[in-house]
């Protein structure tokens, strides 16, 4: 029989877990054995017995899960005492940064382990279930929001009260993916008047459909396969940046989201745009983990510029570890039944999906992307 393993996140400020107890009955149905490191769902409110109450073993420490398990399941991507842990006998799957941080895979690769990204599974219809990047963002941009309301010296909400009338404030989102998406949908529930951005023409639908107002700004961005979009060339980027900074100075809070598989975040708000926007307002950079959209972010760190709060949180969806949990166990679930179908490993490495997301296989580097990364020597 199949055993899975979930350790404990080591990585600071991250608070998730890989699987969660209904994720465990599941794969406990499905056919799998699932070992869990003790405390594995501490921050997320679930106890060891309500693990073992769904089928798990408790294991006192990582080496056990290591020993134990020939499927190993993160959120993090692991340190180098995980890495040192792995095996050819192990097969991880895990967000693993594999083009920000591909020296890593290539270190994973050595071990002999075999390693799947959740960065790479292809954004196809039957993937859906295993899109951990959409349900992890989902999360961020629901938090980025409720960050962004707390730290605001003013209401959101229009309110007419016998003291006098409150204003709606006014949210700009940079960047109308899947987290701006939801950001916009928050933005909204809480009474905030919004207006929206992206580079990909096609999403204005969706922004008006939430009842925001879509930005026109002249440049058109191209779309990659699975809905990405493609960089900006410098003109269009001068014309963007321009365009953004009189929107900024019209916001009362702006939360970016905007991303380039791959590449740094786009630099979307200069600082001259955060200068001149209103003492009190507030930026949520949700690229902060990628450099950020706003020039005055500084990653993990909050910012005071000239009385403007610029937040760079690089956890977000850890914000919200219950929740966050939850979906990604579903979507870990998903992709193992697919490693393992009937509880047995036994994968199809033709399968599209496996095929796209395995990043490291019999001792080299699988991904050509990564491969390219780390400049032909990967790929050995
Ligand atoms: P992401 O996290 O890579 O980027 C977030 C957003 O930033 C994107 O909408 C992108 O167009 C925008 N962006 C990039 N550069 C920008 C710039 N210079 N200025 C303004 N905006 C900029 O992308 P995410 O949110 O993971 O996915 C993007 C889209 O992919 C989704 O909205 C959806 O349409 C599609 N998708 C498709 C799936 C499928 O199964 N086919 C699954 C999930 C998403």
């Amino acid at each position: 029989m199949t055993v899975i393993g979930a350790a404990r996140e080591t990585a600071a400020g991250e608070r998730r877990a890989a699987l969660v107890p209904a994720a465990v009955a599941a794969l406990v149905r499905d056919g799998f054995e699932v070992v869990v490191e003790a405390g594995l769902g501490g921050h997320c409110g679930y106890a060891d017995a309500d693990y073992a109450e769904a089928g798990a073993r408790v294991a006192a420490d990582a080496d056990q899960i290591h020993r134990d398990a020939q499927v190993l399941v993160a959120v993090a991507p692991p340190g180098d005492a995980a890495i040192g842990r792995l095996g050819s006998g192990h097969t991880l799957v895990s967000f693993l940064d594999p083009l920000g941080d591909p020296a890593r895979i290539r270190r994973i690769a050595d071990t002999g382990a075999t390693a799947l990204a959740f960065e790479f599974v292809p954004r196809i219809t039957r993937a859906q279930s295993m899109d951990a990047l959409s349900s992890q963002a989902t999360i961020a941009g629901y938090h980025a929001v409720l960050l962004a309301a707390e730290r605001s010296p003013r209401l959101f909400p229009l309110l007419m009260t016998a003291a006098g009338t409150v204003k709606a404030r006014s949210v700009l989102v940079l960047g109308a993916g899947v987290a701006g998406l939801q950001a916009i949908a928050t933005a909204r529930r809480l009474g905030a008047v919004v207006t929206a951005f992206d580079v990909r023409a096609a999403v204005r639908e969706q922004v008006e459909s939430l009842g925001a107002r879509f930005l026109a700004v002249d440049v058109a961005g191209d779309e990659q396969a699975g809905g990405y979009a493609t960089e900006l060339d410098a003109e269009q980027h001068r014309r963007e940046q321009e365009a953004l900074a009189a929107a900024c100075a019209d916001a009362d809070v702006v939360i970016c989201t905007a991303q380039i598989p791959g590449a740094p975040a786009p630099e979307l708000v200069t600082e001259a745009a955060v200068r001149a926007m209103r003492a009190g307002s507030v930026v949520v950079d949700l690229a902060a983990s990628t450099g950020g959209n706003c020039a005055c972010t500084v990653p993990g760190e909050e910012a005071d510029v000239d009385g403007v709060l610029v937040l760079g949180p690089l956890h977000p969806a850890s914000a919200m570890p219950a929740t966050a949990s939850d979906l990604y166990a579903a979507n870990v679930r998903a992709l193992v039944r697919l490693l393992a179908p009937e509880g047995v490993f036994a994968p199809d490495w033709e399968d599209e999906i496996l095929q796209g997301s395995a990043v490291a296989r019999g001792g080299a580097v699988a991904s050509a992307r990564v491969a390219e990364r780390l400049g032909g020597e990967g790929a050995s």
